[in-house]
């Protein structure tokens, strides 16, 4: 089974959807570790009601993000973590991690990538006025949500559309697109 860690700031809400998707038996991997960069984030809760461990950080308690990267790798490899999941880590991943995973960094973004990349895809989406947006899944690199695409999934913004609304029919579409296109990704590659 593919080891994989899960990286979350905040919520957790996406990682709550793998954790279950993987009880469930749907999702065939060992979530052996969640990343957080937000010491008391709600992510960490969720781990740790999951009996899965956790290594928590504060970036400021580092000179530099290849200082705290080196701590993350480490740990990763130490239970040889195969993948890396994004899922709502609000911080850019730098050489030190990309380069020890080479196409083997996932994230989420709550955007038909490449429009609106960054912070708040969903209030770019609604600023804009666009009739649709989405949610993207792609492979991490070291630009900002702009590497390879593995799966998007329409959503289509109402007239009386608002920002809650439409935050909550991404949130419920990423919660079930995530867990799915790991399971495909995981099982694809098998063999490597
Ligand atoms: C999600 O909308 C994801 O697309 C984005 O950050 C959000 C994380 O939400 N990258 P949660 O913490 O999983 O609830």
């Amino acid at each position: 089974m593919r080891k994989i860690a899960v990286f979350a700031s905040g919520n957790g809400s996406n990682l709550q959807a793998i954790i279950d998707s993987i009880e469930r038996g749907e999702l065939n991997a060992s979530l052996e570790l969640v990343v957080c960069d937000r010491i008391g984030a709600y992510s960490l809760e969720r781990a740790a009601r999951a009996g899965i461990p956790s290594f928590a950080f504060n970036p400021r308690d580092f000179t530099c993000k290849a200082d705290y990267e080196l701590v993350i790798a480490e740990r990763l490899g130490a239970l040889k973590i195969e993948y890396l999941v994004l899922a709502g880590y609000m911080r850019i991943i730098g050489p030190t991690l990309l380069q020890r995973y080479p196409k083997r960094i996932i994230n989420i973004h709550p955007s038909l990538l490449p429009l609106f990349p960054g912070i708040d895809g969903i209030g770019q989406a609604l600023a804009a006025g666009v009739k649709e947006t989405g949610v993207t899944i792609h492979f991490v690199d070291e630009g900002i949500d702009t590497g390879p695409i593995i799966a998007q999934e329409r959503v289509a913004i109402a007239t009386d559309e608002t920002r809650e609304s439409l935050a909550e029919k991404i949130h419920r579409l990423e919660h079930r697109l995530y867990p799915r296109v790991l399971q495909n990704l995981l099982k694809n590659r098998e063999e490597d």
